[in-house]
């Protein structure tokens, strides 16, 4: 048995440390290319949450998105796995924009059974541990089941700046049925919020498995549903497409997508 308290207390320092940074040029480095940001502070968090992860779970694997000590850097299939996105909204956190957080998902024998993500900016930590509900700060959270037409779509743009494929047209139709669109640069709150009730909807064509893994849970216990685009579960192996939403909205934005992929 895990200690959640414990784990709840160590993603809430682990945001603190990102609250508190003082981010300089220095300390910004990039990745796969000139838009994909790391920042020191990326490392140090992700270092604190598997020096202090550890010692509650020896035997789990980890699978973080930074190159640290201990990290596996893969799920597994069998026992414990955390998914950890130290800062998940890097962009956000370089430019001082305040919407970042600290995900941490759990896995047992390749399922999700808990996930955390805190935005220390505003102090929510979300919360949900499978078949206990989902919480934000000490409010259960219940999907209202709502149209499409009836809220908010998140979304983040293609990872892919090469080859965008139809997603700008997709976009287009789903900004046609919604109030309005909003890409925050944190798919783990983006995916919160649909549990919380802010967005209706959200999709993004691809994601890792530490993005979501925790968020997933988030949802599901809230009775959203989350999957890949094809319908298939969210992979926690490797990254895949998101749609998340609550039932109605999730559907109906599942049928756009899929009805202009199937054009091409
Ligand atoms: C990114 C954010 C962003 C999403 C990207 C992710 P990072 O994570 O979640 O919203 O569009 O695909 O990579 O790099 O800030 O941890
Ligand atoms: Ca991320
Ligand atoms: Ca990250």
């Amino acid at each position: 048995m895990i200690d959640y308290e414990r784990v709840e207390h160590l993603v809430r320092q682990a945001g603190q440390m990102i609250r508190d940074a003082h981010v300089t040029g220095e300390q910004v480095h990039t990745k796969r290319n000139r838009a994909d940001f790391v920042t020191d502070y990326d490392l140090r968090v992700q270092q604190y949450l598997i020096d202090n992860l550890k010692p509650l779970v020896p035997e789990a694997v980890f699978y973080g998105e930074e190159d640290t000590v201990g990290n596996d850097g893969r799920n597994s299939e069998e026992g414990f796995c955390f998914y950890l996105d130290p800062i998940d909204g890097t962009t956000n956190f370089v430019f001082g924009y305040h919407h970042s957080c600290t995900s941490v998902g759990i896995g047992l024998d390749g399922r999700i059974i808990a996930g955390f993500v805190y935005n220390p900016y505003n102090h929510e930590m979300y919360r949900a541990v499978r078949g206990q509900g989902a919480f934000l700060n000490d409010r259960r959270l219940w999907v209202e089941n709502r149209e499409l037409q009836e809220g908010i779509l998140a979304f983040n743009g293609p990872v892919n700046r090469d080859n965008e494929g139809p997603f700008f047209e997709i976009l287009r139709i789903l900004y046609g049925e919604t109030y309005t669109i909003r890409s925050s640069g944190s798919a783990a709150l983006d995916l919160c919020r649909v549990a919380s009730g802010g967005n209706v909807a959200y999709v993004q064509d691809q994601l890792s498995p530490y993005d979501y893994a925790a968020a997933s849970v988030i949802v599901e216990e809230a009775g959203g549903v989350i999957t890949q685009v094809d319908g298939s579960p969210v992979s926690l192996e490797s990254n895949c497409s998101v749609v998340a939403g609550a039932p109605l909205a999730y559907e109906r934005t599942r049928e756009i997508v899929l009805s202009i992929l199937n054009k091409k």
